[in-house]
């Protein structure tokens, strides 16, 4: 099924210094999540959703993220040859029937920057933004991104956020939202990023998927970097929202966790998360896990 938004941007800049050193030399995003890179959740998810068109803004030291997605016909014809039919299946995702390019953000001046590297891209079409370490909910198979693009078109938003309640000692990691209404779509008033756990104004967390009108290209250009340096998407955002914008958020599914791995912890959980469910795996990895739970009580109880 068609999405009624086309085009997608893709960041995949960011430089993964909290997950060194395993990114000194790989993307973050080509970190696997039990059998696939976390990147290849998120386009295929976006592929799902409908999307046509994707753009990755990559940065430096990204150029493996390319090459996953390019076709690899030597490799093909190799397994091929050696009858190897089960391998050539993990191979599908190269047709996922995307149109993919790829630009580049030079110097690393945060996520708002980050976006507008896709002004040319959408030019004067809305567009998605998915980002690329995260992925929602287990299997990446959430289909939030086109009920976003729905909302987006039915409502005439500006923009649409999907976001996702998140525990209080959490909210300094996210953009944090106050919004009118409690139900599954709802008008957002203003956000804040990465509040403190006593400033927070509600535990609703902005969840690394967005709908965008092109009106946000200049409201990005507005804004003042912080003190690192970076200009914030949340900060554009939130002046769509004071000049009276329509900014709306759609709560995710009880199924449409956020696996968010930019940090090790998450990282570490998400791909037990994903390992346990797989579908070949899964009880094998499951039963090891109470092992090594059984392992680990036993010496604690000692
Ligand atoms: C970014 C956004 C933040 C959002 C988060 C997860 O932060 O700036 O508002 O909540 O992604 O979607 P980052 O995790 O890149 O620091």
């Amino acid at each position: 099924m068609e999405c009624p938004i086309a085009n997608a941007v893709v960041p995949v800049a960011g430089l993964g210094t909290r997950l060194l050193p395993a990114t000194k030399s790989q993307p973050k995003e080509m970190l696997p999540v039990a059998r696939k890179p976390i990147v290849q959740y998120v386009a295929e998810e976006l592929a799902r959703c409908g999307v046509r068109n994707l753009l990755f803004v990559t940065g430096r030291g990204k150029a493996a993220i390319e090459n996953h997605f390019d076709p690899d016909p030597a490799l093909t014809r190799t397994l091929r040859a050696a009858g190897k039919t089960d391998l050539q299946v993990a191979l599908d995702f190269e047709r996922l029937g995307l149109n993919i390019l790829y630009t580049r953000q030079s110097v690393p001046r945060g996520l708002g920057d980050a976006i507008l590297h896709g002004e040319s891209f959408t030019g004067r079409e809305p567009f998605i933004v998915a980002l690329g370490d995260s992925v929602i909910g287990l299997r990446g198979d959430s289909l939030a991104c086109r009920r976003m693009a729905e909302t987006f078109v039915r409502r005439r938003a500006d923009v649409v956020i999907a976001v996702r309640e998140v525990p209080r000692d959490h909210v300094r990691f996210y953009g944090i939202v106050v919004s009118d209404g409690d139900g599954d779509t709802f008008r957002i008033r203003t956000l804040v990023e990465k509040p403190s756990t006593q400033d927070a104004p509600s535990r609703l967390a902005v969840a690394g998927r967005y709908a965008f009108s092109p009106r946000i290209f200049g409201l990005i250009r507005e804004v003042r970097p912080d003190r690192r340096g970076e200009i914030q998407l949340t900060d554009a955002i939130r002046a769509v929202a004071e000049q009276g914008g329509t900014v709306l958020g759609v709560r995710l599914g009880a199924d449409e966790k956020r696996y968010d791995v930019g940090n090790m912890p998450s990282y570490f959980e998400t791909f037990l998360d994903f390992a346990a469910a797989d579908p070949d795996h899964g009880p094998r990895v499951r039963s090891h896990m109470r092992r090594i739970l059984r392992r680990y009580s036993n010496e604690e109880g000692r």
